[in-house]
């Protein structure tokens, strides 16, 4: 008979295995990652979108939610034209499929909504048509949500909702302050935080602000909640083009610094996901994440 430590290694070794592929799973629930920040401006959408082009480019289907109707809207990020949202098909007046919008191969954005308009048009008919129109998208492995800045009450319902949450600075002083502000908030509900630190000078820039977060985090958090720092982006004017130009700055410059630092970024997020999918025991797919979202009001 295998002993516990026999099957410990070998759980340990799938898992490794696992990891170090850059294929991606077959048959794993998709894993909702909301991208949010305390201070406005950071470089949420901007990343959101570069991040879910690299995870599709590993191998993964990913989805793009836009949460945020701001200013600066994904659709107008990547350059491609949405006429219906997620509330229109909440409200009955399309189907899911005709919201959607193919980015490239593997990335698709989901045109979002951020308000409580959402719960206003959620009759119980309408989510059970939502949720039977969504099992045709249930085949994502990740669904990148970006938010608006600042803890409102619907980003902490998305923070909520999801399986991991992504907080994004800069090195900023007034960013960082607010980050640890959202990062306090979150961990009432949630027991982890990853963190990415944008438009830095240099990486010992960014791990040194980290680690000043980390130990104000360690000394008033509480004792179990984890903020892991996964990354850093260097400030790049190429970067401020691409949106402008409304092109993807990973897409046009796959050899540039930055996008090899969002690529390492991807990689520690894919691992982190897959790691926590051995755990993972809820309901999947886009309904239940709704059904989770949606539970809260
Ligand atoms: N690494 C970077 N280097 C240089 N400029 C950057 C970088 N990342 C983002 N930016 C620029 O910062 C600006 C804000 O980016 P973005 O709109 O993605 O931020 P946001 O956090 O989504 O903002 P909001 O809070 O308004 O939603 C953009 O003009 C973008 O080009
Ligand atoms: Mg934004």
């Amino acid at each position: 008979m295998q002993s516990r430590v026999n099957i410990e290694n070998t759980q340990a070794k799938k898992l490794q295995e696992l990891v170090g592929k850059t294929t991606p799973l077959k048959n794993a629930s998709t894993k909702f990652i909301t991208v949010t920040s305390g201070k406005g401006g950071v470089g949420k959408s901007t990343m959101s979108a570069n991040m879910a082009y690299i995870l599709s480019k590993m191998g993964f289907k990913v989805g793009l939610f836009d949460a945020d109707i701001g200013l600066a809207n994904l659709d107008v990020l990547l350059n491609v034209k949405t006429t219906k949202n997620i509330l229109h098909v909440l409200k009955g007046e399309a189907s899911l499929a005709e919201t959607i919008v193919k980015i490239d191969e593997n990335l698709t954005l989901i045109p979002g909504e951020s308000g409580n308009e959402i719960l206003k048009y959620t009759t119980e008919e309408v989510l059970d048509k939502f949720i039977e129109d969504s099992v045709q998208l249930e085949n994502f492995d990740f669904v990148i949500i970006d938010t608006g800045a600042g803890i409102g009450d619907m980003v902490q319902k998305f923070v909520n909702a999801s399986d991991m949450t992504v907080v994004i600075t800069t090195p900023d002083p007034t960013a960082i302050t607010d980050a640890y502000a959202m990062v306090k908030v979150i961990s009432a509900k949630k027991d982890r935080v990853l963190m990415i630190f944008n438009q830095v000078g240099s990486e010992k820039e960014a791990t040194l602000n980290f680690e000043k977060i980390e130990k104000v985090a360690k000394s008033k958090l509480k004792p179990d909640f984890s903020l892991e720092f996964i990354g850093h982006i260097s400030k790049d004017t190429d970067i401020q083009k691409s949106v402008k130009g409304r092109f993807l700055f990973t897409k046009n410059y796959p050899n540039a610094k930055c996008t090899s630092e969002i690529e390492v970024i991807c990689r520690k997020l894919a691992e982190k996901m897959e790691r926590k999918m051995l755990d993972a025991n809820r309901e999947n797919g886009l309904s239940g994440f709704f059904k989770r979202l949606i539970k809260q009001f």
